[in-house]
């Protein structure tokens, strides 16, 4: 098939990527030249697990990128895969979604072949129907074209997994025939595919996000529960993980969610739900609960230690999670705001997140290693479960004080303390 995907984001270039590993001629169309030409070039313009290999493996071959969305009048199969912040308000800002369908309804308006516009960025339910497939047809001047959500369950950092070995393919289309060709884009995989209608198929993107986030959130206030109880919230979890109707995963509990996905979706969640007259009520707690860690995690560090001023805190771990540079809603950045309110002296690295943590907070210290961050540091706090981090136990013996604070259970050394455990 021909296949064209707006946007290289994340989700985009990994949905292009894999695609074309599937033997699909795909184009990817982004609004930045410098990141066509890094793509054209085999190399990705962030940090993601196994997406360089299959950029060298299809650009120039069946995966090309570029500005301009002439391609996709040739295209079988359209994705728009752009980005849906939050708005100031907490509702998703769906204006790239917009200029996105405008623009490939220019696009197919001479055409004569079939096309299916899927929509797999993360969009309110309702979106496709009310915003996508109004824009498209009017701009393209014809009304046969068909309209699809696909959404996404890519992790950032494990994309590639993600979409080569993917729990299920959720397709909603309202006909046959749309199911169908968007259903072939995925020959190849192996997995469950289930069919729905286009809003219950968003529905479910948000759906699994929000339960996500509420899962987290759940075990972090059993985790703080767990802490005063001088209990181990890793072995509660365990116990209850073995449930089958709970399963293990997501868990963990630590300094929370972070990123550009849980909180984002979960909090236009909330204010679709209260346009929609609703008054959502465990929504709400899972953010104020998600909110509260990172600030409990500066409470411990000054029951540990007294007043942070002038202190010199190491900070280990700047990206939301491990695997990735996206800093989006890190823990880290209100931990570090607040330790830089109460006048500590933040020192900090990331194995590959600086960078970005650089344009948030340029007047820190950033060092090159974790035993240059600990050397004479007051104490340290865990923020990203990077694994080289549980192989540093004789650099604590670097620091002023071996006051070590994890906000995820990474470490092995003796003188840690958990944030909830
Ligand atoms: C999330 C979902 O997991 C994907 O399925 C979804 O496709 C994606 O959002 C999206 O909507 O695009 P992502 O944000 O990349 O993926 O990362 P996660 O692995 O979900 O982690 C999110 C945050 O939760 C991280 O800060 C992580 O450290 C934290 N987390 C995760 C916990 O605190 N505890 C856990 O048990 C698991």
């Amino acid at each position: 098939m021909n296949v064209s995907v707006i946007g290289a984001g994340h989700v985009g270039l990994v949905t292009a990527a894999c695609f074309a590993d599937l033997g699909h001629t795909v184009w990817v169309v982004n609004r930045n030249t410098e990141k066509a030409a890094a793509i054209n070039a085999g190399k990705p313009p962030f940090h993601e697990q196994g997406l360089e290999e299959l950029l060298i493996r299809h650009a120039g071959t069946n995966l090309f990128a570029g500005t301009g969305y002439d391609p996709i009048a040739q295209c079988d199969l359209i994705f728009i895969c752009v980005g849906t912040p939050s708005a100031k308000d907490g509702n998703a800002d769906l204006s790239l979604v917009k200029a996105a369908s405008l623009s490939v309804g220019d696009a197919l308006r001479e055409t004569e072949r079939d096309h299916v516009v899927v929509v797999k960025s993360t969009v309110p339910p309702g979106s496709t129907e009310r915003l996508v497939r109004p824009a498209v047809l009017e701009q393209a001047g014809r009304n046969d074209i068909g309209f699809a959500a696909n959404p996404e369950f890519l992790r950032e950092g494990y994309g590639v997994e993600d979409f080569q070995y993917p729990d299920r393919i959720v397709i909603g289309s309202n006909d046959q025939q749309t199911l169908n060709q968007v259903t072939a884009a995925y020959d190849g995989i192996n997995a469950p595919i289930l069919k729905t209608g286009i809003t219950a198929a968003e529905m479910i993107k948000y759906a699994s996000n929000a339960f996500l986030a509420t899962k987290i959130s759940f075990a972090n206030e059993m985790g703080n529960i767990c802490k005063q109880l001088g209990v181990d919230v890793y072995e509660v979890m365990q116990g209850v993980g073995m449930d089958h109707r709970i399963s293990p995963h997501f868990l963990n509990a630590g300094v929370g969610f972070g990123g550009p996905c849980l909180q984002k979706d979960t909090s236009a969640l909330i204010r679709l739900a209260e346009n929609l007259g609703e008054e959502p009520q465990l929504l709400p707690s899972v953010l104020e609960v998600n909110e509260g860690q990172p600030l409990r995690m500066v409470t411990l560090l000054e029951h540990r230690i007294g007043s942070l001023a002038g202190k010199r805190i190491a900070v280990l771990g700047l990206a939301f999670k491990a695997e990735t540079d996206d800093v989006r809603d890190s823990r880290a950045i209100s931990v570090i705001r607040s330790l830089l309110d109460k006048g500590a002296v933040v020192v900090a690295y990331d194995p590959i997140a600086i960078p970005a943590m650089r344009c948030i907070f340029p007047e820190i210290t950033y060092c090159t290693d974790e035993r240059e961050a600990l050397k004479e540091a007051d104490a340290c706090l865990i923020m990203t479960e990077w694994p080289q981090f549980s192989m540093l136990d004789d650099a604590f013996e670097g620091m002023r004080a071996q006051v070590v604070i994890e906000g995820r259970r990474i470490l092995t050394c003796g003188t840690r303390e958990g944030l909830c455990w």
